[in-house]
């Protein structure tokens, strides 16, 4: 054990850091300025990853957290730091990954934010038996739950249906559960032998159930209330998973649109974000590579009554060589971020602008360091899209040098 060992900053994910004879030591659930007693509990080559055995001086950014099952489960990681302390750690993750990667000084970044808790739209628990739950960090076990601290009311009531059927029906062979819950509720089941629907759904209350991706009760598609638009979404498609948050971060990529400009709208889901800004643009043109959520898209189209848009289904990189006579892209990859043939062409079809919607600043260092010849950053904003946990939203706005 080493004893009194003064934590001197936060990695990536939110752990503490520390330099043990001069090696780095990671250490979950520790914070800038704790002193602290701790065991090494794995040995890498080029850092340790350390174990909290004792507390002795805690950091002023530590708190006691309200979820009981915090420590076990492995849904959330920094929900024991005080919150202006957790939007500290996001804006200083993003800056410091832009230097770090694209060797490019951001001096200061808002950020937005909106509910604490009860915020997530849509979560997947994993079922054994009676128990229902996140998996515990790096292991198999659930953490059985009777309310997700993070997730909107309407997941917990269907959180506690579930367990009262699950508690009913414990030979139900459920892997999973994916619960999404907006202005209308979609479960979706995981299971290789799963018999219970109608028992299932005399329980719990849905418009939407679907077993291993195919509808098997109600609605294939459910609607999505945002702000002034309506969206309707089926079971494979993504959606924003705060849609407080996303309502602002919608608002600033329609804020950085000009007006009557041609809009590329990369990765584009549902047609979210397209559809939203598309009253101010000349023309969208959507990419997406799921084909059901390039389906809903061309409906939410029409539901919000957009006649300047269109959409294609397929990969990005695939399908933007031959595009011209663009003046916005908006790019909102998942976390691997930009293929970068993708940044090649996205580089040659030369808009003014670049809007770049990320969820991990990492590869979004590593792709602004590719576009960094031709682009420069003019704005960047942070967007507290899943606090208590180490994950950011960033819009960059880059402009042709
Ligand atoms: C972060 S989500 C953004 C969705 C949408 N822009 C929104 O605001 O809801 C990323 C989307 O990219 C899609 N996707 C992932 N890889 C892709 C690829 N290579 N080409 C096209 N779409 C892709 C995913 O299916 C997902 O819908």
């Amino acid at each position: 054990m080493y004893k009194d060992i003064k934590i001197i900053n936060q990695n990536n994910e939110g752990e503490g850091i520390a330099k043990i004879n001069n090696k780095v030591v990671f250490i979950p659930y520790a914070l800038k300025n704790d002193i602290i007693d701790l065991e090494i509990i794995k040995n890498n080559k080029n850092f340790d990853i350390g174990k909290i055995v004792n507390i002795n001086k805690s950091s002023n950014e530590r708190r006691e957290v309200i979820c009981p099952y915090y420590y076990n489960c492995g849904g959330c990681n920094i929900m024991h730091q005080l919150y202006n302390y957790q939007l500290e750690f996001k804006k200083n993750k993003i800056i410091n990954n832009l230097k770090h990667i694209a060797d490019i000084d951001i001096n200061n970044i808002d950020i937005e934010y909106d509910n604490e808790y009860y915020y997530r739209n849509h979560i997947t628990l994993s079922v054994s038996g009676d128990k229902i739950g996140f998996l515990k960090t790096n292991s198999n076990d659930i953490v059985d739950i009777d309310k997700c601290m993070i997730s909107n009311d309407i997941i917990n009531d269907k959180i506690n249906e579930i367990r009262i059927f699950l508690n009913k029906y414990k030979d139900n062979n459920i892997d999973k559960i994916s619960i999404k819950s907006y202005k209308e509720i979609l479960i979706n089941i995981e299971s290789n032998n799963f018999n219970l629907k109608d028992e299932f759904i005399k329980y719990v209350k849905c418009d939407s159930l679907y077993l291993n991706n195919k509808l098997i009760y109600g609605k294939d598609k459910i609607d999505i209330d945002f702000g002034k638009h309506k969206f309707k979404i089926s079971n494979r498609s993504f959606f924003q998973k705060n849609t407080n948050v996303a309502i602002k971060l919608y608002d600033y990529i329609k804020d950085n649109v000009d007006v009557n400009s041609n809009v590329l709208d990369l990765y584009c889901g549902i047609g979210s974000i397209g559809i939203y800004i598309a009253n101010k643009a000349k023309s969208v043109l959507g990419i997406e590579i799921i084909e059901d959520a390039v389906k809903d898209a061309e409906n939410n189209a029409i539901l919000n009554n957009i006649d300047n848009i269109k959409f294609i289904s397929g990969k990005v990189e695939d399908n933007i060589s031959n595009i011209d006579n663009i003046d916005t892209i908006i790019v909102d990859p998942p976390r691997v971020g930009i293929n970068k043939n993708a940044i090649n062409d996205i580089i040659k079809i030369n808009p003014n602008k670049i809007v770049y919607v990320s969820c991990n600043s990492t590869t979004l260092a590593r792709d602004i360091n590719y576009l960094k010849e031709y682009y420069s950053i003019k704005k960047i904003k942070a967007f507290d899209m899943f606090p208590n946990t180490y994950h950011c939203e960033s819009i960059t706005v880059l402009e042709r040098r």
